[in-house]
């Protein structure tokens, strides 16, 4: 084996020419060391790489320069492996110089091709060819000079956003004897039933060992011409858009080795791999990858007809049923990755106990329950084990004190309960990632920088911890603690080390104290900071101008109190703040809209902020919601905010016409103005605000009909009108959406259903002229008579008529008790 090797060695040295053996001629020829240089002279920049190509003296001998090698016998080059040397630039054509070429190299370059790929014809010889990650983009011919180089036996394109186009039925001609063909990831859009396609099988389906097609848009189903492929090894489709069943005529991939036909839209069931036993031997199957699909029904009962299995990763698919013991005899197994689909039962010491090679296994989000006696001992040493939301509790696994080299572990939602055992907090120093979330495990947390030390996630919200926070590992990412009793100040976690914290969440807890500059200001990757619900309390100081990349801000319900501090504008970035339930005062800053251009959601309400709605808010062309409510902002409405979802003002001190605010508003779903003193009538126009879904604006001054077209809106659920001054029946139309008294109560001149004040027009012989005559008889109607005259030729007759007989009606009631049971009598038939 070593002396092989050494002679290979010596071999290529002696191809290379470095110096070893005595070569005075020079072997190069002339032409085709001009060839090479016309092609470096078109490359952009000077690459050192290619220092030893040259005109200059001693440099004559093309065959030894970098990365070429020549036939010691013709002197012609016959192979050139330029591959990732970060050459930029035009690929120059000179190349088809080269006729002897049987190995062209240039993948991994920034290299860019602006024709078409003609002079590659010219090198007939080729047998390697790989050109992936070259700009291809116009080269609409490269199927049929790829075709024409009939001894080429490995062909890489891989990443050269190759062009699709027809070709014609003549292709079927060519035959190759393509051995790899590598095309993965050219974007590129193929229909499986296209002839392209059909080509690319005919031409080559009886030699082709490996085929990489993933991450394109093949599209249809999968041919079962695959079947034919008998001498295929590693078939990878993954990352495309076929469609319908594995066909049976895989099982005659009797070579196959790896199969990967993951993230694609395929379903049916696994029956394909019964097909396999009309091998002559047992398949030789190692890898079968066929996550993020459709396929359903149950895994194979059976797998020993795959003793080589290695791999099996069937993630986030519909299968159902239970995970077959059988899986136990498959020796060779490294990896057991089943998430996200539906299979329930077992799991147990009997699918575990021949697997000495398994270092991977998630078997997270089915229904799956853990069944390993408390003293077994495991024959693998995972590195990985995620069982989350399976059911391994209540008492924490204790097999896992044997698993020294796990460094990511998910046990989340697996109904532990009690404490974590001592032996966990040491039982391996290379915990990565670490998730304990939604157990009910209680205790304190321990100095975690010593226990695991390389620690980048760590999420255990959702338990009972309890005692203060601990300091953390330097290299912390992500430290989830919500819903937790964590209490006590934030002291000694901000003497902690950490510094690289981009998610952090700890709110639901019951965490005390101020926010120390010093401590905040050092996480500048942060991007999510969430101490909602806690007891957090002072003003927020200066930090935010240490926070570049901050996104999420969440400090709702504690009693942070003061003013903003100025710079909050310095985080630009931000899309989320939610300062809600705190003891803010000062005014809503203008530098929200000057500088927080990212905002998408500002919820600021039940503070003690004062002022106007700054003007600046306008120029938050993504705000969805605005959410101010209880505090004491008084003044207008902007009217400028254009693609706003949500606005709530609740409970403030705004003043102004509803009507001239509406048509900036029509991108609309939530408008909440309760408890204002907005006044004035709804106008019609209130229908350009299509996509409004909720509308409250109870407790106003409202007053007026309420407008009609206010049926004309589709979405419209939930509506809230009560305790203003509206009057008049209530149409129809609107009542169609359904709405229930308690939209209306509190309006004291509105009558129809839903309430149960009738209207008087609607029985004007009964109920008004029984006012009337009431009235006539009190000497009220001496004046009355006079003003409804006018009224009736009034535009807005019919508010003056409702309200004044109303007023009537009331003015009655005041002056006649007596009179009281009999008119509830009336109101009672009425309603
Ligand atoms: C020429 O090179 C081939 C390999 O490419 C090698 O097998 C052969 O021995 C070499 N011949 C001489 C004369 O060096
Ligand atoms: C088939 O190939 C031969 C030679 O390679 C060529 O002469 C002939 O025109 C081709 N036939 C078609 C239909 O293209
Ligand atoms: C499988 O996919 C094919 C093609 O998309 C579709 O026609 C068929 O209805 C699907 N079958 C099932 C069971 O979903
Ligand atoms: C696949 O196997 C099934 C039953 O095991 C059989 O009916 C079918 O003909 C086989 N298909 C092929 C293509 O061999
Ligand atoms: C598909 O799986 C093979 C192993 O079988 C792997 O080498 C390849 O990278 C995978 N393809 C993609 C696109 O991830
Ligand atoms: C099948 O397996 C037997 C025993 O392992 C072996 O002798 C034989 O060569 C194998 N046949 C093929 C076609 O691989
Ligand atoms: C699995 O799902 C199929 C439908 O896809 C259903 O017919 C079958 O009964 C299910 N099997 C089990 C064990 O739940
Ligand atoms: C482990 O492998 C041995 C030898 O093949 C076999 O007898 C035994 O049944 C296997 N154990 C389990 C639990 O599958
Ligand atoms: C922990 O697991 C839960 C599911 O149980 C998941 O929602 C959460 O995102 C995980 N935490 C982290 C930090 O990955
Ligand atoms: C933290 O965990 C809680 C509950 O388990 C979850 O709701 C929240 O989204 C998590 N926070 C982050 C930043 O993932
Ligand atoms: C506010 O936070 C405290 C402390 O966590 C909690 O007890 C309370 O329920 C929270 N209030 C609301 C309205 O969420
Ligand atoms: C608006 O704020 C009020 C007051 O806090 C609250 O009761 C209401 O639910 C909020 N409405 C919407 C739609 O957000």
């Amino acid at each position: 084996m070593a002396l092989k090797f050494l002679n290979a060695i010596i071999v290529f040295l002696l191809n290379m020419n470095w110096g070893i053996g005595d070569y005075t001629n020079i072997r190069c020829i002339e032409s085709e060391r001009e060839a090479l240089l016309e092609f470096k002279y078109s490359l952009t920049g000077e690459s050192d790489w290619l220092s030893s190509w040259g005109d200059e003296d001693g440099k004559e001998e093309c065959c030894k320069w970098q990365g070429v090698q020549c036939s010691n016998t013709t002197g012609h080059v016959i192979k050139l492996d330029l591959k990732a040397h970060d050459l930029r630039g035009k690929l120059s054509h000179s190349l088809m110089e080269l006729q002897s070429l049987e190995y062209l190299d240039l993948s991994f370059n920034y290299l860019v091709e602006d024709e078409n790929l003609k002079w590659l014809s010219y090198l007939s010889s080729l047998e390697y060819l790989d050109l992936s990650y070259v700009y291809l983009y116009k080269a609409n011919d490269w199927v049929e000079v790829v075709s024409g180089l009939s001894k080429l036996s490995t062909l890489k394109l891989s990443r050269c956003y190759l062009p699709t186009r027809n070709l014609s039925p003549s292709f079927f001609n060519a035959s190759t004897s393509l051995v790899t063909l590598d095309l993965h990831q050219n974007y590129m859009s193929l229909s499986t039933s296209s002839i392209l396609f059909e080509y690319l099988f005919k031409s080559t389906y009886k030699t082709l060992v490996s085929l990489d097609l993933s991450s394109n848009n093949v599209n249809g189903l999968v041919p079962s011409s695959f079947g034919k492929m008998v001498a295929l090894r590693d078939l990878d489709l993954s990352d495309n858009q076929l469609e319908g069943m594995v066909p049976e005529s895989f099982g005659n991939l009797c070579s196959l080795r790896s199969l990967n036909l993951s993230r694609n839209h395929l379903n049916g069931s696994l029956a394909f791999l019964h097909n396999f036993s009309s091998c002559a031997n047992s398949s030789v199957l190692e890898i079968l990858r066929l996550h993020s699909n459709s396929f359903s029904g149950s895994l194979p009962d059976d797998l020993s007809l795959f003793p080589r299995l290695k791999e099996i990763d069937v993630g986030n698919n519909y299968f159902n049923g239970t995970l077959s013991s059988s899986i136990g005899n498959l020796f060779e197994l490294e990896i057991l990755n089943v998430p996200s689909n539906s299979l329930q039962g077992v799991f147990s010491e009997q699918h575990l106990s021949n697997l000495s090679r398994l270092r991977i296994l998630d078997l997270s989000s089915n229904s799956v329950t853990m069944k390993l006696s408390f003293n077994w001992f495991p024959p693998f040493n995972l590195e990985f084990l995620s069982l989350r939301s399976c059911k391994s509790g209540p008492y924490f696994p204790n097999w896992l004190a044997t698993q020294k080299n796990i460094r990511y572990l998910d046990l989340s939602g697996n109904g532990i309960i009690g404490t974590i055992p001592k032996w966990f907090w040491d039982f391996t120093p290379d915990m990565h990632y670490l998730n304990l979330s939604k157990n009910q495990i209680h205790g304190r947390l321990p100095m975690l920088p010593t226990k695991f030390p390389s620690l980048l996630v760590l999420d255990m919200s959702s338990n009972s911890f309890d005692g203060p926070l601990p300091p953390f590992p330097t290299d912390l990412t992500i430290l989830n603690l919500s819903n937790n009793f964590i209490s006590d100040s934030i002291m000694s976690f901000c003497n902690s080390k950490s510094m690289l914290f981009q998610y952090l969440d700890l709110s639901n807890n019951q965490l005390s104290g101020v926010l120390l500059d010093h401590c905040v200001s050092r996480w500048t990757r942060l991007q999510f900071l969430n101490l909602a619900n806690n007891y957090f309390s002072g003003e927020i100081s200066s930090f935010f101008d240490s926070l570049p990349h901050i996104e999420n801000l969440n400090l709702r319900n504690n009693s942070f109190s003061g003013e903003l501090p100025w710079t909050l504008r310095t985080c630009e970035t931000l899309k989320f703040l939610d300062l809600s339930d705190n003891k803010f005062s000062g005014n809503i800053l203008h530098m929200i809209g000057t500088r927080l251009l990212s905002l998408e959601i500002l919820i600021m309400q039940s503070n003690e902020f004062k002022g106007r709605i700054p003007l600046s808010l306008c120029e938050l062309m993504d705000l969805q919601v605005l959410d101010l409510a209880e505090n004491n902002i008084f003044g207008n409405i902007p009217q400028c905010f254009k693609s706003l979802r949500t606005i709530n003002l609740s409970g403030n001190n705004l003043a102004r016409k509803f009507s001239d605010i509406i048509s900036s508003l029509y991108a609309l779903n939530v408008l909440n103005l309760s408890r204002n003193n907005l006044a004035g009538e709804l106008p019609q126009s209130i229908e350009e605000m299509t996509q409004l879904m909720s509308l409250d604006l109870s407790q106003n001054q409202f007053s007026g009909e309420i407008p009609m077209n206010l049926s004309k809106l589709a979405f419209i659920k939930h509506l809230n009108l009560s305790y203003n001054h509206f009057s008049g029946r209530i149409s129809s139309s609107v009542q169609l959406k359904r709405f229930n008294a308690d939209s209306y109560i509190g309006n004291d001149a509105l009558c129809g259903p839903p309430i149960t004040q009738n209207c008087p027009l609607e029985a004007p012989s009964d109920e008004f002229k029984k006012w009337l005559y009431i009235g006539l008889a009190m000497g009220f109607f001496v004046g009355f008579c006079g003003t409804f005259g006018s009224l009736l030729i009034s535009r807005t007759w019919r508010h003056a008529y409702f309200s004044m007989l109303f007023k009537l009606k009331e003015w009655v009631l005041r002056r006649f008790a007596l009179y009281r049971a009999g008119i509830q009598w009336s109101l009672q038939k009425g309603g």
